[in-house]
């Protein structure tokens, strides 16, 4: 529960934890944060550090550590094989999910590699609540399709559904049927679906989605990345889980889904990736991948003091005081923006906050980037960082035509237990005034453009001069102040 301030007015999100080690950063003034976004081909990506104040562009592998986590690397056992190491990260795996078996990989997507590997064969079809990127890129890469069956209203950018993740449960059925179980290599549930806006699943369209797989003899598969997230919004949204412990959700849910694997980079607030299952048979039909791609079966490609972080920091993803911090401070900035009026994605999900760009540039249409526009404009604004998740995330069709995201979003991420409220009330400020002057915004074009995930490496320009006047807007607005 948050804590209740004494004078309603001042009631603000109130961190349970205190920094002890801190980083210097730069604000450059703005016509040197033109120059900086324009050098990195206007890709938020292609950004250097040296040149951003608030680096909003993922949760992923930047949040902060616990002292306990920074503790536990130095007894890290690097031994090639059977290190100590990796027994403390299986007894943190049991701990939480109450399973036994454990592959590592070197980070998510690797994960989703060898499940894409073990599963996946040409005409295919892999059925989920939302594709994530990098997923999608691995079962495309091996002949497979993948099919989004999110309810619509998760798609609606406004709304007070409070699981917008959620599966359609009848077309989750109707497709399997028209499909057919054995074209299906498994079902993926998305926890706090990434790309719709962190938006979370409820535990029982979870646990019907396990219901169906079962049914049909189909592998159910869990991206527990944002699990953590997720689990509060449970904890917090879902009246069957008030009073459920936050390890009786985790373990219920790995005693249904056939398959769960995470990016240690978000859930374990650490790096590296792991697969587990209660049932080893599942485990078995993957291990052999792991030595070919990733390392050792005890160390999977991963860095041991980053196993021992993850341990310690999935221990960690039972504190309620913990899990709560991201939503609490995410919650916060958009009720700012909203409260401004400026179209943000809601109600608030993990993750971070997201700007709805069709509504802020409704004139930008969406093969001039739209969302890659307004990250550019609020790194102009403000050195901040925001990720595109839009039509530049997307992959072209196969015949090269362009697939129109169904959201404009631009994210900005809220690693967990980074900023302090001031520099979430500032990142607000500076959006505000860019919502505030989006009249001037203009569209983006590629100067380059990589066939795959193109979002990481590709480069645009502005087309025409409306980062320019953006600035001149900027230093009429605010002076000498950066
Ligand atoms: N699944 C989800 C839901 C993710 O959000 C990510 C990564 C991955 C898988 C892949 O994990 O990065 O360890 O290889 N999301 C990051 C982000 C990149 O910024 O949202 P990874």
């Amino acid at each position: 529960m948050p804590v209740q301030f004494y004078i309603p007015e001042n009631q603000v999100p109130l961190e349970m934890h205190k920094v002890r080690v801190v980083q210097k950063l730069n604000l450059l003034p703005v016509g040197e944060r033109l120059r900086a976004i324009q050098e990195a081909g206007n890709n938020t990506f292609l950004l250097q550090n040296r040149d951003i104040y608030m680096d909003m562009i993922t949760d992923s592998g930047v949040n902060a550590m616990s002292d306990l986590q920074v503790a536990s690397m130095s007894i890290a056992d690097d031994s090639y094989a059977g290190s100590e190491t990796w027994n403390r990260l299986k007894a943190a795996v049991k701990e939480v999910f109450g399973v036994d078996n454990v592959l590592p990989a070197h980070q998510g997507r690797a994960a989703e590699n060898i499940l894409a590997e073990a599963f996946v064969k040409p005409g295919m079809f892999t059925l989920m609540n939302f594709h994530f990127t990098t997923t999608k890129a691995h079962i495309t890469r091996l002949g497979g399709e993948v099919i989004e069956l999110v309810d619509k209203k998760g798609l609606i950018p406004q709304s007070d559904d409070p699981f917008k993740g959620n599966f359609d449960l009848k077309k989750l059925r109707a497709t399997i049927k028209e499909k057919t179980p054995d074209k299906i290599a498994f079902v993926r549930v998305e926890s706090g679906t990434n790309l719709i806006g962190g938006q979370p699943v409820s535990l029982e369209n979870m646990l019907a989605v396990c219901d169906i797989c079962h049914e049909f003899g189909i592998p159910s598969v869990l991206d527990a990345s944002l699990l953590q997230d997720n689990v509060y919004f449970m904890k917090v949204r879902e009246p069957r889980c008030k009073y459920m412990d936050t390890k009786s959700i985790y373990q219920l849910l790995a005693s249904r889904f056939d398959i769960i694997y995470f990016s240690a980079r978000k859930l374990g607030f650490s790096r590296g990736g792991f697969i587990l299952s209660t049932d080893r048979k599942w485990c078995d039909q993957m291990m052999e991948f792991v030595p070919l791609y990733e390392g050792f079966l005890t160390y999977g490609g991963m860095e041991v003091r980053s196993i021992e972080a993850a341990a310690q920091g999935l221990l960690e993803s039972l504190d309620m005081d913990y899990i709560s911090q991201g939503p609490e401070f995410i919650e916060y900035l958009v009720k700012e923006l909203d409260d401004y009026g400026v179209p943000v994605i809601k109600p608030a999900g993990g993750l971070g906050c997201h700007l709805n760009c069709s509504e802020i540039v409704p004139d930008i249409p969406h093969d001039q980037y739209p969302a890659a526009a307004v990250g550019a404009a609020v790194f102009i604004a403000g050195g901040i960082r925001g990720m595109e998740r839009g039509t530049m995330s997307e992959q072209r069709e196969p015949d090269g035509t362009e697939r129109f995201a169904e959201l404009e979003l631009l994210r900005l991420a809220v690693p967990r237990r980074v900023f302090t409220l001031s520099q979430i009330k500032y990142c607000a400020d500076r959006v505000k005034w860019v919502w505030d002057n989006r009249k001037l915004i203009g569209g983006l074009q590629w100067t380059m453009e990589p066939k795959v995930l193109r979002f990481f490496f590709g480069r645009m320009k502005e087309i025409g001069y409306w980062q320019e006047e953006l600035v001149a807007k900027f230093r009429q607005d605010f002076g000498d102040s950066l």
